[in-house]
């Protein structure tokens, strides 16, 4: 039937797919991304990004982010829209100046006003902030935090809430935090203080970004406590970029392992209440990010080069 019309039927919200910009001319990948049985939701997994969307100061282009959303909306699939701020994949005009804190904040707050309004009430969720966290649970070194301080998260969160549609969910959003340890605490420690605030920062939900590798990853109980230290602050959450790569070459045997790392992972999803949707980082392995990122690597996802469903695919259309 289609994994997000079984997604829905064991009470997801929707099983959705990142879709990126360089295969849109392929036919046979859009009618899959587009294909609403599939997937109930979309995310562009680069055209919302910052150096596409403000290539030069406050000018604003948003074609490839366009080329996602409009398609979805038409096919009626929902919209996580992805990214207002994080560290990478920014333009060189912001990143090759030295800015005060104010022209920082001021740039901040005129990008996230221009992008919010443009795409003001098509997005089910914004990830309003990625990546902002170490391994160990220290904040991340960026510019964001060089010039602005702490404070430019919960400065996002406010400028979003202002901007974007009251209906649109506002995200965090990280890697490494599905289990629990220093990360994922230091997420949780910045939701407490969002929360606890006398005037509380708006917060919806907390986004898992998932990334696994075969094998190595992510036992099903390690999922399930890491979402819930986010449900049980009164947070939504969700896997928002769920991959399983292996190391190459690839095997059946290992295509089996694959096949379990995503159903323990969707399974979590599913049985912690709260958690509303499971995204895959794209879903035809010659698009997926993994090869360039981590050589030596790939396979990563539910449809192979040919097109044709893995291993993978029917273990979590069977366990659905
Ligand atoms: C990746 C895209 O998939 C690549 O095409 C791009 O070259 C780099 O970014 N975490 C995120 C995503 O939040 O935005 C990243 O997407 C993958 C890791």
């Amino acid at each position: 039937p289609g994994l997000d019309v079984l997604a829905k039927r064991a009470g997801l919200l929707y099983f959705g797919t990142a879709i990126d910009n360089v295969v849109l001319d392929n036919e046979q990948y859009t009618s899959i991304a587009h294909n609403r049985a599939e997937f109930g939701q979309v995310t562009p997994s680069n055209g919302q990004k910052w150096m596409h969307i403000e290539p030069q100061r406050n000018v604003f282009n948003y074609t490839l982010g366009d080329q996602v959303s409009e398609p979805g909306k038409a096919a009626g699939q929902l919209r996580r829209c992805h990214t207002f701020v994080w560290h990478n994949q920014l333009p060189t005009w912001l990143t090759q100046t030295t800015w005060s804190k104010d022209e920082l904040i001021a740039i901040l707050e005129n990008h996230i006003r221009n992008e919010a309004r443009h795409y003001y009430d098509e997005c089910y969720a914004w990830d309003v902030v990625n990546e902002a966290f170490n391994d160990d649970g220290t904040w991340r070194d960026t510019l964001w935090l060089r010039t602005i301080g702490k404070e430019y998260i919960a400065l996002a969160f406010q400028f979003a809430r202002k901007y974007v549609s009251p209906r649109t969910r506002l995200y965090y959003n990280d890697y490494n935090i599905e289990k629990v340890n220093n990360k994922s605490l230091a997420v949780e420690a910045l939701v407490t203080d969002f929360l606890g605030r006398d005037v509380p920062v708006p917060i919806d939900g907390v986004g898992l970004q998932a990334h696994f590798v075969t094998g190595r990853t992510q036992r099903y109980n390690q999922t399930v406590a890491a979402l819930k230290l986010f449900t049980q602050h009164g947070l939504e959450t969700a896997l928002t970029e769920l991959d399983v790569r292996t190391v190459l070459p690839d095997l059946p045997e290992k295509q089996e392992q694959q096949a379990a790392d995503y159903t323990n992972s969707v399974q979590a999803c599913v049985d912690v209440e709260g958690c509303v949707g499971v995204t895959v980082w794209d879903f035809w392995d010659p698009v997926s990010w993994v090869p360039e990122t981590f050589p030596g690597e790939g396979n990563a996802l539910l449809w192979d080069a040919g097109f044709v469903k893995k291993v993978a695919y029917y273990r979590v259309s069977d366990m659905l």
